[in-house]
């Protein structure tokens, strides 16, 4: 199917808060979206949702834990095997991990360098020349208000925002003569599940005043299409720049240790485990699955009871033209249902017994 524009967008981090709302531009505006996110299932239900409200969007969902070293290269050839054509990248997946530096979940913030460092920097390197190429692009780098201050009590996180906008002034000035657009999103606190996800609910700027995906996602779409460098979605965030690059940074850091501490005191609670265990433990095992089609307007909400089952058929077709990837406890019979595939990652690869009961 042609899309109106017919441009294509690849979002990561497509399956909720602002990098759904973004999906949600583009799809109004009837990109092609390439949705790519971790959980097959929340995946598949954004994929849905956006669906249901832009019934003639072409859709694809790519579910693929992008911590990990070579996903980002699986990613790019995938798209390319498809022979999508794409013409903005969106890198907006993302989280953090809040706590004293002495005391947080190391495993968890190697695996946040990971994504938000390494996944970005290795995935501009493959779709930047390509796009050079191609004559055209745009790319939008998703930064914070943390990109301009240190960040007590997510001492990590702040680092990798800081190297993102870092890293993509850098490129600004590199392709200011180039037909490649690089934007910067520098959102403020956002009313997403990112902290659920840092285990940082608990925090006086998670209870404070929220912006809302949705205006982020706005302004980060305007400034992206007309290729301005740097998107700071409202007026509380330009201040809050605009503050840290007068102050000196120790009193920044010092402002901001304020701003996150815990409102209440810490029950250094379980939602921080329950996160953990999200965003480390499970990357680890999950495949990389995809929906190369799209999810039909039509489609019921039951179906989502199945998305598992569904997504994990689709892994079969994928094991049957890929003698090397294999899908534990798969069959094809959901397949038109789901329109799923599955890529399993080297690590979840499974052993030849297990495809033998297929
Ligand atoms: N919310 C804020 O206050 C705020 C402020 C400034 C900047 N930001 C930045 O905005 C971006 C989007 O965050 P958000 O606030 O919208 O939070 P969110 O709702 O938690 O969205 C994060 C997205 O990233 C995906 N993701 C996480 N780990 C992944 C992995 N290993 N591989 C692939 N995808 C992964 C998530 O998918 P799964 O759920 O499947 O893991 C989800 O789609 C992040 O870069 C964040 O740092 C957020």
């Amino acid at each position: 199917m042609e899309t109106v524009q017919n441009q294509t967008v690849l979002i990561t981090g497509a399956s909720s808060g602002i990098g759904f709302e973004l999906a949600r531009l583009f799809a109004r505006d009837n990109y092609h979206i390439i949705m790519v996110a971790h959980h097959v299932d929340k995946l598949d239900h954004a994929a849905w949702q956006l669906q249901s409200e832009f019934s003639n969007v072409r859709l694809n969902t790519i579910a693929i834990d992008l911590s990990k070293d070579d996903a980002p290269s699986r990613l790019f050839n995938h798209v390319q095997q498809q022979g999508w054509q794409i013409n903005v990248l969106v890198n907006n997946a993302g989280f953090g991990e809040y706590g004293l530096f002495a005391e947080s979940n190391l495993e968890k913030e190697l695996a946040m360098i990971h994504l938000n460092i390494i996944a970005l920097v290795h995935l501009t390197k493959l779709f930047l020349p390509y796009l050079l190429n191609q004559g055209s692009g745009k790319i939008l780098q998703v930064g914070s208000v943390a990109s301009f201050t240190p960040t007590p009590l997510q001492s990590v996180y702040g680092a990798t925002k800081a190297f993102i906008l870092s890293f993509s002034e850098a490129l600004q000035e590199e392709l200011k003569d180039s037909p490649v657009s690089v934007t910067i999103l520098c959102p403020p606190a956002t009313d997403t599940n990112f902290f659920n996800v840092a285990g940082a609910q608990n925090s006086k700027i998670a209870q404070g005043d929220l912006a809302t995906p949705e205006e982020v996602a706005s302004t980060a779409y305007k400034a992206l299409l007309a290729g301005d460098k740097r998107a700071v979605p409202t007026f509380k965030a330009k201040i809050q720049v605009a503050q840290s690059a007068i102050l000196p940074d120790a009193l920044n850091a010092t402002l901001m240790h304020k701003q996150s501490e815990e409102t209440t005191k810490p029950k250094k609670s379980s939602s921080k485990k329950t996160s953990t265990t999200t965003v480390v433990s499970e990357s680890a095992a999950l495949p990389v699955t995809e929906a190369p089609a799209p999810v039909t307007a039509t489609r019921k909400r039951s179906t989502k009871s199945s998305s598992v089952t569904n997504l994990d058929s689709a892994a079969a077709s994928v094991a049957a033209i890929d003698p090397t990837i294999a899908a534990t406890g798969l069959t094809a019979d959901n397949l038109t249902a789901s329109n799923t595939e599955a890529i399993p990652t080297p690590a979840s690869k499974p052993k030849r017994s297990t495809k033998k009961t297929q």
